[in-house]
């Protein structure tokens, strides 16, 4: 985790605790620090907290315990207006009595920025969203998808320092979400916004993010880059949440450095290496992605355990196959394996034998 005392932060959030009735903390411990230009998300089941936190640094709510810092000061007593943060909500807000254009010019208008400034800067937010024919009309004339964009102009338009979204492109169909995930990233990085970002969508945390806070219950469970969360889950909720994975229950048999055994509930060994487990006789689950599964033991090293497995379904999806199996009296076993030349399609019913590196299968918490 970021050191929360780092003279270089920009945002930090300092033993943040949030109560809304007085009792019960839906955010429990929240250190969290962000350099300036860092595009950060947020991502995390519904209710873990992820919307609390963003309207405490928008100063929307206030903290019930720690301190919440902007560039070094504390913010906690100043008020949403003069922190010159950029929001998008989960609601858009759009001013309803406003154009298109006057919504996107009041932010600038507060700044008292010249007429023609304005216009040149509307035009060019517009623009960006791919609304520009759109200016004169009112929120209530706009789909879903078309308001959300105009939100997501509007905060951008005075070009902040530090911006907040929070899921901005929930309305939008996949190509243009693609597009303006691309959009989004490439005005944050060259203008060096800062960004908090809130998503449920995991492709897009991982390919935004320079790093991702995974939130479940009120805490950050892992904050990493989205190649090392993917990677290197640090818990089973982790290792569940992002990506595709194939879990199995066990218990420790043996531990030896990076390395250990697992035995399975039906007496299969399997090798591991040991994340949050410590000793032998340990309860455990193990975690590996469907791509990391081998088919081919001359790929494993020749003391490598070993598991046997039945196919249950064999799906060709083009570029790759995606075989479930039955596994250890489970069949929710899933692998998948690249569309090459010489990579065999599996029948249902086939016996086969699969292995793994030790280390691309983690023995996490049970
Ligand atoms: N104004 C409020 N008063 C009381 N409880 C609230 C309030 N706002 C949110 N909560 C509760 O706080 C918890 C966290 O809510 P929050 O909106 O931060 O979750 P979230 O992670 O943004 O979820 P989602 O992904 O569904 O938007 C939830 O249990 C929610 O019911
Ligand atoms: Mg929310």
């Amino acid at each position: 985790m970021a050191d929360v005392t780092n003279g270089d932060a920009f945002v930090e959030f300092e033993r943040v605790q949030k109560s809304y009735d007085g009792e019960n903390l839906v955010v429990k411990d929240l250190n969290l620090s962000l350099p300036k230009g860092e595009f950060l998300t947020m991502l995390g089941p519904s209710g873990s907290g992820k919307t609390t936190c963003l309207m405490m640094l928008a100063g929307f709510e206030t903290a019930t315990h720690g301190e919440i810092k902007l560039d070094g000061k504390p913010i906690n007593n100043i008020p949403p207006h003069k922190r010159g943060i950029g929001m998008v909500f989960q609601n858009y807000a759009l001013f309803p009595h406003m154009t298109v254009a006057e919504n996107l010019s009041f932010p600038l208008e507060v700044r008292r920025m010249s007429k023609s400034d304005r216009e040149a800067k509307v035009k060019r937010a517009l623009d960006m969203v791919q609304m520009g024919d759109f200016g004169g009309r009112r929120p209530a004339q706009l789909s879903g998808g078309q308001q959300q964009r105009i939100a997501l102009a509007r905060a951008l338009v005075f070009e902040p320092e530090l911006v907040l979204m929070d899921e901005p492109l929930g309305a939008l169909d996949k190509q243009l979400r693609e597009h303006m995930q691309f959009e989004i990233t490439s005005i944050a990085h060259n203008l060096g916004i800062t960004t908090v970002y809130v998503t449920h969508d995991q492709t897009e945390a991982l390919t935004m993010s320079d790093r991702v806070a995974v939130f479940d219950d009120g805490r950050i469970q892992q904050l990493a880059p989205p190649d090392e969360l993917y990677e290197s889950p640090q818990n089973s909720f982790v290792a569940q949440f992002i990506g595709e994975n194939n879990t199995l229950e066990g218990t420790i048999k043996e531990i030896k450095g990076d390395h250990c055994v697992v035995q399975l509930a039906d007496g299969s060994l399997i090798d591991a290496k040991p994340v949050n487990v410590t000793q032998p006789g340990e309860k455990t689950l193990v975690s590996i992605r469907p791509e990391r599964v081998e088919m081919n033991k001359e790929r494993l090293s020749p003391d490598a355990h070993t598991l046997k497995a039945e196919v249950v379904e064999f799906i060709y999806m083009g570029d790759i196959f995606r075989t479930r199996l039955r596994v250890a009296g489970k069949d929710d076993f899933v692998i998948k394996t690249r569309n090459a030349p010489d990579q065999r399609r599996l029948q249902k019913g086939e016996q086969i034998e699969i292995g793994w590196l030790a280390e691309d299968c983690r023995a996490l918490d049970a």
